[in-house]
């Protein structure tokens, strides 16, 4: 049995099944040239020259032109490319071109929606990266542009796609767990670089930047490189841990359990413990969250390093995803003498009792049960990347008009979930979803 890179790091032990790639990992060879898909990319910092680098690995697919801010980024994308692009600092003049048939936008998160409703509106299909909006309101805006262009958005988070998250799902539709009450996850980091202070290229200057277009319709403030490049550490542009990190928690996490719905509540606490370098987002929050038939522990952590984790606790098993790799195990169910309150009862009440449960509850025969203390475990193979099975999904709904797989009702969910976190925490109260006036209310 070969173990996939991520077992054998976690030193996994026992049985492992290794789970294999979908369709898009055995697709090579030509496409028809009238399936390829003509692509733009709207934001090429470090996620929009991964995820234009990705889908230039589908086959069939082709970049047409580049827009950012930064002219270092206009360069480094077509380092990416590996060809001369037409390059643009004005995403408008990307959607008015007649050749690009869907955007790739990654831009920082306050753009999005804007972006987003614009390509559509233009009739271009648009993969957005996570998390779908800044603002709550945006993600109903978004939600009616691609209904009413009849576009293909996808939101960009890769669980939503990945082999692990469907195996996952898999089990838990099986009824394998028995009844789901409790699932906690996190993701902690404890290093500068997983705490968003990234360094600042040296020829970052108004020059080379388009200040006013980065603003957009953000607070007006003066050039501050530190406020561009490090944008997730203010709720201006982003939403800090939540919108970062949660949102793919929270897809891997619906994505098991099949709901698309905003949580009912959502409780807050945290805050900035560590990273003073005038960031205004919390490096700690922890999260309590009421989902109808279950409730979500979830933490995202800047000052300790611990590998990522999603545990779903059922009736009669708990499935965990560490690392990207998947175990379930069995809770004992088998009847057991109650074995407590007895202690306190007279001897021989106690033995007749253990008695007459025993005759009602005959030995078990040997080798029929137990599965008590088998654990399964699942690993990609090695090498396998979610963020492909998801580019290729977008690639296809774009070629076939097959629904999105996250689509801006699913990704506007989680999205929520994101914006109430935060609400909780700035307000200090607890974060109520108003379903009739689709708020959050404290
Ligand atoms: N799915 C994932 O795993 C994943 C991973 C990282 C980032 N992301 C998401 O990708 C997005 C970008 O993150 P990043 O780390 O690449 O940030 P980044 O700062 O490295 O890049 C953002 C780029 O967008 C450009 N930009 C800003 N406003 C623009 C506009 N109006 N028009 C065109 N370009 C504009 C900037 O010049 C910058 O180069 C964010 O939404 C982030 O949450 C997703």
């Amino acid at each position: 049995m070969q173990l996939g890179a991520g077992a054998t790091a976690l030193g996994v032990a026992g049985k492992v099944s290794i789970l294999q790639p979908g369709r898009s990992w055995a697709v090579t060879g030509a496409v028809a040239p009238s399936d390829t898909v003509r692509f733009a990319s709207i934001g090429t910092g470090v996620r929009g020259c991964e995820i234009m680098k990705t889908a230039l690995s589908v086959p069939g697919t082709e970049i047409v032109a580049t827009c950012d801010l930064y002219d270092g980024r206009l360069i480094a994308a077509q380092e990416v490319a590996q060809k001369q692009l037409p390059t643009t600092k004005d995403y408008r003049a990307i959607l008015d071109r007649k050749d690009v048939d869907a955007v790739l936008v990654a831009t920082p998160d306050h753009w999005h929606s804007r972006i987003v409703q614009d390509a559509c509106a233009a009739g271009k299909d648009v993969y957005c990266e996570k998390p779908m909006t800044h603002k709550v309101e945006q993600g109903f805006a978004m939600i009616d542009a691609a209904q009413q262009h009849q576009r293909i958005v996808q939101v960009g988070s890769q669980r939503r796609s990945g082999i692990v998250w469907a195996k996952a799902r898999e089990i838990y539709q099986s009824g394998y767990l028995g009844e789901v009450t409790a699932v906690e996850a996190w993701i902690d980091r404890n290093d500068a670089s997983g705490a968003w202070v990234y360094p600042i290229p040296p020829d970052a200057s108004e020059k080379t930047i388009d200040w006013n277009q980065f603003l957009g319709d953000a607070p007006r403030c003066s050039f501050d490189p530190a406020r561009f490049f490090r944008w997730r550490c203010f709720t201006d542009y982003g939403e800090g841990l939540p919108g970062d990190l949660y949102v793919h928690m929270l897809t891997g996490i619906l994505t098991i359990t099949g709901l698309n719905q905003a949580p009912r509540r959502a409780f807050s606490a945290g805050g900035i413990f560590r990273w003073k370098e005038g960031r205004d987002v919390p490096d700690l929050i922890w999260t309590l969250y009421e989902y109808p038939d279950f409730r979500v522990g979830m933490r995202c952590n800047l000052n300790n390093e611990s590998t990522d984790v999603t545990r779903v606790f059922g009736t009669k098993g708990t499935l965990e995803i560490k690392g990207g790799v998947l175990a379930v195990s069995p809770q004992k169910t088998e009847p057991q003498p109650e074995g407590y309150s007895i202690f306190g009862w007279p001897e021989k009440l106690r033995n007749e009792y253990l008695k007459e449960w025993r005759q009602q509850h005959p030995e078990p025969v040997p080798g029929k049960f137990s599965v008590a203390d088998q654990l399964q475990t699942f690993a990609p193979p090695d090498g396998y990347d979610d963020q492909i099975d998801h580019m290729h999904n977008f690639m296809e709904s774009v070629r076939t008009r097959r629904p999105s797989v996250e689509d801006p009702v699913f990704g506007n969910h989680t999205a929520i979930a994101c914006h109430m976190a935060n609400y909780s925490y700035f307000n200090k109260t607890v974060a109520v979803w108003d379903e009739g006036s689709k708020s959050i209310k404290g």
